[in-house]
């Protein structure tokens, strides 16, 4: 099945990336503000959107994943993995020396996945979810305030 997968770039967001996008973010607020200087990139299964990572400079020589996304019925089948492969060898080739990711403290699946891909932790944004999000966030029965930060050198 995998196989199949496309990941292509993307530039207008329709309401089957946003779909996807408010999921890994539920800020529609934050989404859209990154989407004017993001570099975007969907997964595809013949005509089928599957999945959908999104990346930003944020310093020179640093590109960040913001957003990634699996639909609810194709993911546990490696589609993330292979976006963030995907993302790390676009990096690669567009001569950035860092790539990071953060995620909520509470996101354990996300964090083991983003290890098992290489990243390693290297700060905690205390309250950013606070601070950032009007609605609490409840992930795995715990209420989402932090953020864990994570990097790869490239
Ligand atoms: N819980 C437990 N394990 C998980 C989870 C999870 N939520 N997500 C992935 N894994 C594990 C898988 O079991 C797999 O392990 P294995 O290789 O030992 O079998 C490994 O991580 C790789 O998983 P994939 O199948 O490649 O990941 P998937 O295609 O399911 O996509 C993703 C992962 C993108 C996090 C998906 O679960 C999703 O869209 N979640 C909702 C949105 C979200 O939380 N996005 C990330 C927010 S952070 C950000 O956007 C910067
Ligand atoms: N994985 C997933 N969930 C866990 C784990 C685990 N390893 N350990 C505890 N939990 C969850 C339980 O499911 C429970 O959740 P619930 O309330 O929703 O049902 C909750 O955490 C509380 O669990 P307890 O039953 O109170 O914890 P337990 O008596 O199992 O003790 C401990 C946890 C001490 C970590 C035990 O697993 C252990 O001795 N592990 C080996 C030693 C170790 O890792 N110690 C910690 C190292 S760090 C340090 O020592 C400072």
């Amino acid at each position: 099945m995998n196989d199949q997968l496309k990941i292509i770039p993307f530039k207008h967001a329709t309401s089957a990336h946003y779909k996807l996008l408010l999921d890994a973010d539920p800020s529609k607020k934050l989404v859209d503000n990154y989407l004017k200087r993001s570099f975007n990139f969907e997964a595809k299964i013949g005509q089928r959107l599957v999945g959908v990572i999104i990346l930003i400079e944020t310093r020179p020589e640093t590109i960040e994943i913001v957003n990634l996304a699996v639909d609810p019925s194709d993911q546990k089948q490696g589609i993330g993995h292979r976006l963030i492969q995907f993302a790390t060898h676009w990096a690669i080739d567009q001569a950035y020396k860092v790539i990071e990711i953060g995620t909520g403290s509470t996101g354990f699946g996300q964090l083991y996945l983003y290890q098992k891909s290489g990243f390693r932790p290297y700060a905690v944004d205390q309250d950013f979810f606070v601070r950032n999000y009007s609605e609490p966030i409840i992930e795995n029965n715990l209420v989402l305030k932090d953020m864990i930060r994570l990097r790869k050198f490239l």
